[in-house]
């Protein structure tokens, strides 16, 4: 079990590096946790798994700019530093990463990470320029923080891929660990945004799950078609006045391309605009 500490708090990426390399020469495995804080419990799942499986853990709270559109919620993404300090204190962090935009971007930044292919659909067609923001801040903590292993969540599927492609691309030393998706008790996946929706919304927010339920029935009832399942997780959404489908697909989960005929495990992936916010789901099903 976890114990509560306080964590160390560090704003300088060079102190981080400095902790991460005391740790390993004493043989001590390292554990790190990307986020941008407001802290929830899908969030705290990635946490307790990296405490259980390391000898220290890191948890970097930072809103990275860079992966957020012209027009997107940067300045409006929630904030609750103090509480999801005492959340990872409970959870047994040693060490919060909690940098400045300043010391992340200096004023002449020039240099960004890319991912080709996977990054061109789904959501990389909604946000231009997301996956280029995510992959190069996630490149430049797992440089400052030098991991054994980083834990990121199933509910981003899509950049969980991009970023294990990275990895592997660019031979970064870590294990990149995916962890299920942590809903709330009616299925919503919980997700930071979720605090923007108001309650009618809150409501509307649970034809994701209910499409990806319908889409994964379908599977289970033996339809073989991609683009029927998707169609039909369409419908489900579609036929929710306040909410507006962005994208409904069956893809490979590894490679993000769409599948037509369903003969290996698939991904059925969603994004949806409920009033002016985006929410994303997805789930595996496997063909009968
Ligand atoms: P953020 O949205 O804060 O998410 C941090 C991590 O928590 C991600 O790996 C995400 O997939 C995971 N997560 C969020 N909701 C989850 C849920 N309901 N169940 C399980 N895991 C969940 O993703 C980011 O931040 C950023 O893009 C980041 C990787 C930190 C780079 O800036």
């Amino acid at each position: 079990m976890s114990q509560k500490k306080t964590p160390e708090i560090i704003a300088e990426p060079r102190v981080v590096l400095e902790r991460s390399r005391e740790w390993r020469s004493a043989g001590k495995s390292v554990g790190f946790v990307p986020t941008m804080g407001s802290l929830h419990a899908g969030h705290m799942s990635l946490v307790d798994r990296s405490v259980s499986d390391c000898d220290r853990t890191v948890v970097s709270i930072y809103v990275n700019p860079t992966q957020f559109g012209e027009g997107e919620d940067l300045s409006k993404y929630p904030r609750s530093f103090d509480e999801d300090l005492a959340k990872c204190a409970g959870a047994g962090v040693d060490v919060v990463f909690a940098p400045s935009d300043e010391v992340m971007y200096l004023k002449d930044h020039s240099t960004f990470v890319e991912v080709g292919g996977l990054t061109q659909v789904m959501c990389g067609l909604s946000r231009p320029g997301h996956f280029r923001g995510v992959t190069t801040i996630v490149a430049k903590l797992l440089n400052i923080v030098q991991p054994d292993a980083a834990y990121f969540g199933q509910k981003d599927a899509q950049q969980l891929a991009v970023v294990a492609r990275m990895v592997r691309d660019l031979d970064i030393p870590v294990q990149i660990i995916g962890m299920p998706i942590v809903r709330e008790a009616d299925g919503l996946a919980m997700s930071s945004r979720n605090k923007y929706l108001s309650k009618p919304d809150r409501s509307a927010a649970l034809c994701l799950k209910r499409a990806l339920d319908a889409g994964s029935a379908l599977i289970d009832g033996g339809e073989v078609s991609g683009q029927l399942v998707a169609a039909a997780m369409a419908e489900v959404v579609v036929a929710v006045a306040s909410a507006e489908l962005d994208y409904a697909m069956v893809v490979d989960p590894v490679t993000m391309d769409d599948v037509e005929e369903i003969d290996r495990e698939v991904m059925l992936a969603l994004a949806v605009w409920i009033g002016s916010t985006r929410l994303i789901d997805n789930c595996l099903a496997e063909p009968k």
